[in-house]
């Protein structure tokens, strides 16, 4: 891969908002392009640990140019109040350490969203996420004033639900064939989150 190489004078530059969430150990961030490099060698090394819960990669996952076009979109959803995108980085190194994304954003008499997230492996197992999802919860109902958020995993993905429950979510249902993970319609079991619990629970 020659990062050399890396142009992108002809495509607008995504600019996000200059927003850091901070915690402890870890801050997130709204991607940059300068993020490109790192994506690819945290993603790259990380294919089994994710791969087997997310949608299925294209041939170019770990190419600069999906890079880009990924946080394009990323742009535009943020733009248009449909998603957050953020970059989990580990506060004394600044290495890239994970993913925190708040999807579906819905309006209305919904003001729900639901959260989609990984972590390296390497960093797995020391609460890392925990730390991050507390943030992300903060910046959801006080920030974003949504009233509601949602998650959903594997039925097997048993530290999901842990970080899940530990966050104060409650399974609330199952839901027959609702993701395509890995190219497969799997079913998922579904959590919820309202404010006023959150509110309980941080007061
Ligand atoms: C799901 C995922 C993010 C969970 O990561 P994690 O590191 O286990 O999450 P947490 O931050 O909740 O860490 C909890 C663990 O850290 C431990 N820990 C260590 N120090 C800790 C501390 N200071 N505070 C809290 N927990 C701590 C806990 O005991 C727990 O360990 P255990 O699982 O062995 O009981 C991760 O497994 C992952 O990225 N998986 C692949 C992608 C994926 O499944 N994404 C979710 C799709 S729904």
């Amino acid at each position: 891969m020659v990062w050399q190489a890396l142009k992108f004078s002809s495509l607008k530059k995504p600019s996000f908002p200059a927003i850091e969430l901070s915690a402890e150990r870890i801050y997130m961030r709204p991607p940059m392009i300068e993020d490109a490099k790192s994506w690819a060698e945290v993603r790259g090394r990380n294919i089994s640990h994710i791969q087997p819960f997310d949608p299925k990669w294209p041939d170019d996952a770990l190419t600069p140019d999906l890079f880009l076009r990924r946080i394009s979109r990323q742009f535009y959803e943020w733009q248009h109040d449909r998603a957050r995108a953020f970059l989990i980085f580990d506060t004394h190194t600044h290495a890239l350490i994970g993913g925190m994304n708040i999807n579906n954003i819905c309006r209305g008499a919904a003001q729900y969203a639901s959260l989609g997230f990984w972590i390296d492996e390497d960093c797995q197992g020391q609460g890392l996420m925990r730390e991050a999802l507390a943030l992300t919860l903060k910046y959801c109902f006080e920030d974003l004033k949504l009233h509601r958020v949602h998650a959903s995993c594997l039925p097997h993905n048993e530290r999901s639900k842990k970080t899940l429950h530990a966050a104060g979510f409650k399974k609330e249902g199952f839901a027959e064939k609702y993701l395509q993970i890995n190219g497969l319609w799997e079913d998922h079991v579904l959590f919820g989150l309202p404010k006023e619990n959150w509110v309980q629970q941080n007061s």
